[in-house]
């Protein structure tokens, strides 16, 4: 039997280019996203392998129980989990939607927490899987403008690497992916496009070839570019208030 892939935010970007990975290496796949349509559009664009498609809001209550037991339902379990649904807001803390940053802190946190703790479960029983969670280069560094944003990727870095070490020698291994600015449609939802950190965004699909392998490997982080991990080499030794002061620069609108 194939093994298969939960992927989060599988609509488009990232999970979007982990969904041509799988296909290709033969895993069957279960795409989770609000957007039926282009799931469906994904489905119907990798014939090779089978997919299951699930609509679902994730930061509305219960859905995370509810999409376990709608895999259960249909006789499927989770061998691999990439969790990767989020997204970022820019702008001052206090001029952003209140309701909005907690539906962010929902999603990127809360969501990425339960899920890890259901798939969990499942691989314990077969003594093996793989986890990917998408963190973000603003895992090493607080960003002013980006402040939740950047707080609840601190968090899935913090939790991922822990995670890891207690899952030590389970057979299930625990990778953190964090990409700097990329070309999806993070930007656009973020309204960060016109900052300098998005001057030079990288691929999608070859950060997610990165994270791939890595995940494979089993590494513990993935850093895709070489600025992207000399910045986050560099926001460890250097004084933290020059830290934020520096990427306070990067997070100015051009
Ligand atoms: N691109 C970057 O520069 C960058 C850098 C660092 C980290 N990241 C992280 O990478 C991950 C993927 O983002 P991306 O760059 O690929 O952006 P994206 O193209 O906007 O993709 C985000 C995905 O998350 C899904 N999603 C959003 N809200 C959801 C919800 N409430 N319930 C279920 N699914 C939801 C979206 O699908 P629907 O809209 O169909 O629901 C979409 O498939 C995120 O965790 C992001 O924080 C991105």
């Amino acid at each position: 039997m194939r093994e298969i892939a939960l992927i989060t935010g599988a609509s488009s970007g990232f999970g979007y280019e982990f969904v041509k990975l799988f296909a290709q290496d033969q895993y069957d796949m279960i795409l989770v996203a609000r957007n039926i349509d282009r799931l469906i559009e994904i489905k119907n664009e990798f014939k090779n392998v089978n997919i299951t498609v699930i609509q679902k809001d994730l930061t509305k209550p219960n859905a995370v129980k509810e999409l376990f037991s709608e895999i259960k339902n249909k006789n499927l379990s989770v061998d691999i989990l990439v969790n990767n649904a989020g997204f970022g807001l820019f702008g001052q803390f206090d001029k952003l939607s209140a309701e909005a940053q907690s539906n962010m802190i929902t999603l990127n946190i809360s969501v990425l927490t339960e899920l890890s703790h259901h798939a969990i479960q499942e691989m314990k029983l077969k003594n093996r899987g793989k986890i990917i969670n998408i963190a973000s280069l603003g895992s090493f560094q607080p960003a002013p403008m980006m402040a939740v944003y950047c707080a609840t990727k601190a968090y899935v870095l913090s939790f991922s690497e822990a995670l890891a070490k207690e899952l030590k020698g389970s057979g299930i291994t625990v990778t953190t992916l964090c990409p700097g600015a990329s070309k999806t449609n993070f930007g656009k939802v973020a309204s960060v496009e016109n900052t300098r950190m998005f001057k030079n965004p990288m691929s999608a699909s070859s950060v997610v070839k990165i994270g791939y392998r890595a995940m494979h490997k089993g590494s513990r982080v993935v850093i895709p570019g070489i600025l992207n991990k000399a910045m986050a080499y560099t926001s460890k030794f250097l004084p933290r208030k020059l830290v934020v002061h520096m990427i306070g620069s990067f997070t100015k609108e051009i």
